[in-house]
């Protein structure tokens, strides 16, 4: 029941009642400050930082309201109790209102006065030691923008950690929308690098003679239309990290010509003569298996070993269901935030069918359809009303959910029944799935399906797709 040197403010207008309340509390193990009028406590308080605030409800100058709502717009969880006039329940309720913490009626009883005080500090304690807790819970559910607390994240993350702080070249290998992306900007900001640029290129969304002047750059007049002279990406991640995204999609020339710049830790600018000295941490991601490519001859051996010196997978979405409620609340509040708008709750039964689910586009098909979700429904409660039908139903019967949708669909329905599985059906169904996991990416569609990109447009155009 004691005090262990607490700090507490006393605001009272009456000298003697000050006097008696220091005199009796500093016995009791706290340490005391006191003063008579608000606009002084206000002072004390920014200077002693007191751990409780006692103050009587009718003050001279500023009353104890105003001081309760002063102070808690500095310090909302400190305690504050508030001594109101016998039989003057008005003002108590109106100190409670505010934000008082506890009232006690004059004249004080000073052993319930005692009690109040312990169970006020005890329970502010308490909120505090929740609060630290959690947030570092949080944390542990986190790193840089990746989220999740199951097995294969936690191992992600310990990973993370133990490579960032190097400068080994690293090799990140996951399926669509695993987050390879988020893996390379956390190793990055994690590292002794972060305040260098981090410099990200897409291997795969250039041909190959752009990405080579874009990777190394050019003199002027190296080739027609090269007015000026341009520095590489690589030259710009100097000091940095150079982010290889897609490096499956590379093709041979340029592979061996990264192995040289590894190897030799400089480039020449295209048409340019001197080699220039660089410094850069790599890190290439793919979502192929750049071992078996190796293997296929698809991908050059040497590349592979130099790239694989730290090898990091990021986990697919379906072994690792159990961060599917954190997943959702992350997206949910991110995109409440960004559209300005209340935020939501989804239904259980919602969070029911993502488990059953099992995201062929991963994290990335998660965030787009919660998004969509999020726009589409009115009510603050996220219902099942609102799932995509394709989830819906391939959860309904855990069937594909390109056949079943051939089979069960309304427009065609007769058709398909009468002619058995119409091909055409299930093709363009899928075509428009693999659309909606890529985010209408066509390359990325298309390497979902299999077939090649003008093999997509084709179908595009016969399907009458965009
Ligand atoms: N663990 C995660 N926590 C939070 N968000 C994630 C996580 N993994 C992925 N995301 C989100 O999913 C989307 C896809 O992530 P990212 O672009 O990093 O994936 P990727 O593996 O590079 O995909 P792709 O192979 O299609 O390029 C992004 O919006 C990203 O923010
Ligand atoms: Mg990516």
């Amino acid at each position: 029941m004691k005090g262990n040197g607490e700090t507490i403010l006393i605001i009272d207008d009456k000298r003697n009642i000050l006097e008696v309340l220091k005199g009796y509390l500093e016995n009791e193990g706290y340490n005391i400050v006191t003063c008579s009028n608000g606009e002084k406590a206000i002072e004390l308080f920014k200077e002693s930082s007191p751990d409780i605030i006692l103050t009587d409800f009718k003050l001279p100058g500023i009353n104890g309201i105003e001081l309760i709502k002063e102070i808690h717009s500095y310090d909302e969880e400190l305690p504050v109790i508030v001594f109101t006039a016998y039989g003057s329940i008005s003002s108590a309720v109106e100190a409670i209102k505010v934000g008082g913490y506890d009232y006690l009626t004059k004249p004080l009883d000073y052993d319930l006065l005692k009690i109040r005080i312990r169970r006020a500090l005890d329970e502010k304690k308490i909120k505090m030691e929740n609060r630290f807790l959690r947030e570092e819970l949080d944390e542990q559910y986190s790193m840089d923008n990746l989220i999740g607390k199951s097995e294969p994240m936690k191992r992600l993350f310990s990973i993370i950690r133990t490579a960032a702080p190097s400068s080994s070249n690293i090799l990140i290998e996951g399926e669509y929308g695993t987050g390879k992306e988020l893996i390379a900007k956390a190793i990055h900001n994690l590292s002794p690098r972060k305040d260098k640029p981090l410099i990200t290129v897409d291997c795969s969304a250039l041909p190959e003679n752009l990405l080579e002047s874009e990777l190394f750059g050019f003199e002027k007049g190296a080739f027609t239309g090269a007015v000026n002279r341009k520095q590489g990406r690589i030259e710009l991640a100097a000091g940095g990290t150079l982010f290889l995204d897609e490096i499956g999609e590379m093709g041979p020339n340029l592979q061996a010509k990264l192995l040289r710049v590894i190897q030799e830790k400089n480039i020449t600018r295209l048409g340019g003569l001197a080699p220039i000295k660089v410094d850069f941490r790599l890190i290439a991601a793919t979502n192929r298996n750049l071992a078996e490519e190796t293997k296929r001859g698809n991908f050059r051996g040497d590349l592979f070993y130099r790239l694989n010196v730290i090898k990091i997978e990021a986990p697919p979405l379906r072994d690792r269901k159990e961060d599917i409620p954190l997943l959702v609340k992350h997206f949910m509040e991110k995109i409440s935030k960004r559209e300005n708008k209340p935020p939501k709750r989804m239904s259980p039964g919602v969070i029911e069918v993502f488990y059953n689910y099992d995201w062929p586009g991963n994290v990335r098909e998660l965030e787009n359809c919660i998004e969509r979700m999020f726009i589409l429904s009115e009510g603050e409660l996220i219902t099942e009303d609102y799932l995509p039908g394709e989830i819906r139903e391939y959860t309904r019967g855990k069937v594909k959910p390109t056949t079943r949708r051939s089979i069960q669909g309304s427009a065609g329905e007769k058709d398909t029944l009468k002619n058995g599985v119409n091909l055409e059906e299930i093709e363009r169904e899928a075509i428009v799935r693999a659309l909606e996991i890529a985010s209408g990416n066509k390359s990325k569609a298309a390497k979902l399906l299999n077939i090649h990109r003008k093999a997509l447009y084709n179908r595009l155009k016969k399907y009458g797709l965009k």
